[in-house]
């Protein structure tokens, strides 16, 4: 009797230093056939065996030519100490990857299901250059810049409609398109992820967030590196409870709340995020908040959607040759004329700035800080804002925010 009870403790003691995920039952190991051959379906196939209380080790190089849709996992451990290599093999992923229902995104991988660990200090690779090189050729892309369904560029790994989720240690290279998609999901942490999307060629590399965020709430991202070409995170539609922490980003677009408003008829949030000890290296923009204007179309899919953002700090954001260390743009992708006439119906409240420091690029003259909202912004605040141009002088542009005795620079009306 004694035994039985002391097992019994001893079983739960493991279970509490493990977060609750009782010990995986059953381990698959998947194996790589070689010579370029297509391992999608061994890996599928260990996803299926290895669904539930189980450990999956993916520690080979695989060349990946099948659609990954591993859903209904509970419990589930994967290593990936290996590689993962998508085939650049435009003509089939493009109708083959799984279509997301936002910006026409669609996956190589769609990970899903609760309490899910995903880790080993492997690499994703998208081969992307083979995508940057066409669509620098053909420019086939949906709206402001997105994806098309014509010429679809997959997502490496998507973590959607899934809950408990933990990314860690990986490295992803290369990606066509976002390196990560939080896609209806809620509490998905990850940590040290190591992204660079370079191009080699001539081509840029387009579309390359190292993070979106969508329908998702409790979702954190720390203590990573993102080397790219567009937004290091990206807060998309109805993102709730963000922490983003700990980043170094280097060539990015910025951490950014956004973009919102694009399709009419439809309501967007983003809420109570935190954006915390950031280093922005070389960037376009740095703590970001983008919004489409409006539009006269009821059925716009270039702005016109209404919503909110609300609760946002900025803290500790260190910037070094960014073009808009500080920026709020409520005519995002929108023609001037269009967005005087229809100006954004978003409302934007509850923003804090703190401790936002160091150089803007120049690019805008002395202009480090540009704030400005279509309908008047509510309780903006900054403190402790220690920004210059490469000369040493600095310009603040404010429109519409209430209250800019709250924030520790001076305005200046644009132009
Ligand atoms: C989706 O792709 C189609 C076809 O390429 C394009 O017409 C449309 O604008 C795209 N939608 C968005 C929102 O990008
Ligand atoms: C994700 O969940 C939504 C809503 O339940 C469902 O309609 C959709 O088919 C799911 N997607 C996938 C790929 O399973
Ligand atoms: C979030 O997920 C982690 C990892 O699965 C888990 O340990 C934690 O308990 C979850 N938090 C909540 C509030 O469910
Ligand atoms: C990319 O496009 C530019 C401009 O059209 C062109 O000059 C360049 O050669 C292209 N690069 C590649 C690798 O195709
Ligand atoms: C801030 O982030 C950097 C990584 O960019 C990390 O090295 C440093 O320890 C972090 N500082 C704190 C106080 O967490
Ligand atoms: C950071 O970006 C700059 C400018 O693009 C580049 O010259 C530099 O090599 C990058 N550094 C790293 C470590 O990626
Ligand atoms: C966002 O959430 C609100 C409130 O739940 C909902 O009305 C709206 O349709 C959601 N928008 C999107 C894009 O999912
Ligand atoms: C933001 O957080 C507050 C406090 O936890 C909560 O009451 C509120 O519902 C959250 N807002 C959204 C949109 O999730
Ligand atoms: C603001 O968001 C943070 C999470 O980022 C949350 O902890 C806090 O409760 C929120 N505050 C309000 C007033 O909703
Ligand atoms: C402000 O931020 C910088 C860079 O992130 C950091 O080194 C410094 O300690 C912070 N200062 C205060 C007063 O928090
Ligand atoms: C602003 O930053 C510069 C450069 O790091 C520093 O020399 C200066 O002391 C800072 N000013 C304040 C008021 O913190």
């Amino acid at each position: 009797m004694y035994t039985k009870l002391l097992g019994i403790l001893a079983l739960g003691a493991l279970a509490f230093a493990r977060g609750n995920r009782p010990q995986p039952q059953k381990t698959c190991n998947v194996p790589a056939i070689g010579g370029g051959e297509d391992d999608g379906p061994a890996i599928l196939a260990a996803f299926k065996e290895c669904s539930s209380d189980a450990k999956i080790v993916l520690d080979k190089y695989y060349v990946v030519d099948t659609l990954l849709l591993t859903k209904d996992l509970d419990n589930v451990e994967i290593e990936l100490s290996g590689t993962v290599q998508y085939t650049p093999d435009i003509a089939k992923w493009s109708p083959q990857s799984l279509y997301l229902t936002y910006q026409n995104a669609t996956t190589f991988w769609f990970l899903s299901g609760n309490n899910i660990h995903l880790f080993g200090g492997g690499t994703l690779d998208g081969n992307g250059q083979v995508w940057w090189d066409t669509f620098n050729n053909t420019h086939d892309s949906g709206t402001a810049g997105g994806s098309s369904t014509t010429f679809a560029r997959p997502i490496p790994l998507t973590v959607g409609n899934a809950t408990n989720v933990v990314v860690e240690n990986i490295r992803q290279i290369g990606s066509p398109f976002w390196n990560n998609f939080v896609y209806q999901s809620t509490n998905v942490t990850y940590k040290n992820i190591n992204i660079r999307s370079v191009s080699y060629s001539s081509s840029p590399t387009a579309n390359s967030d190292g993070w979106d965020i969508y329908r998702s709430s409790f979702v954190t991202i720390r203590d990573s590196v993102v080397v790219n070409d567009d937004d290091c995170v990206s807060f998309k539609p109805n993102s709730t409870n963000i922490v983003v922490a700990n980043m170094w980003c280097n060539g990015s677009h910025g951490v950014s709340v956004g973009s919102l408003g694009q399709y009419a008829g439809e309501t967007d949030i983003v809420a109570n995020v935190t954006v915390t000890n950031i280093t922005m290296l070389n960037a376009q923009n740095g703590a970001r908040i983008k919004v489409f204007g409006g539009n006269p179309s009821p059925t716009s899919t270039v702005g016109g959607g209404d919503g909110f953002v609300k609760n946002i700090t900025f803290k500790d954001f260190f910037a070094s040759n960014v073009d808009n260390p500080i920026i709020i743009d409520q005519c995002y992708s929108t023609a001037v004329d269009i967005c005087a006439q229809f100006p954004s119906k978003l409302t934007i409240s509850d923003v804090h700035y703190i401790n936002v420091t160091g150089t803007s690029s120049g690019r805008d003259g002395s202009v480090v800080v540009d704030i400005e909202c279509s309908d008047t912004c509510e309780d903006i605040t900054a403190t402790g804002t220690n920004l210059t141009s490469k000369d040493g002088t600095a310009t603040y542009i404010c429109k519409n925010i209430a209250s800019t005795s709250e924030l520790d620079f001076t305005c200046t009306a644009p132009a």
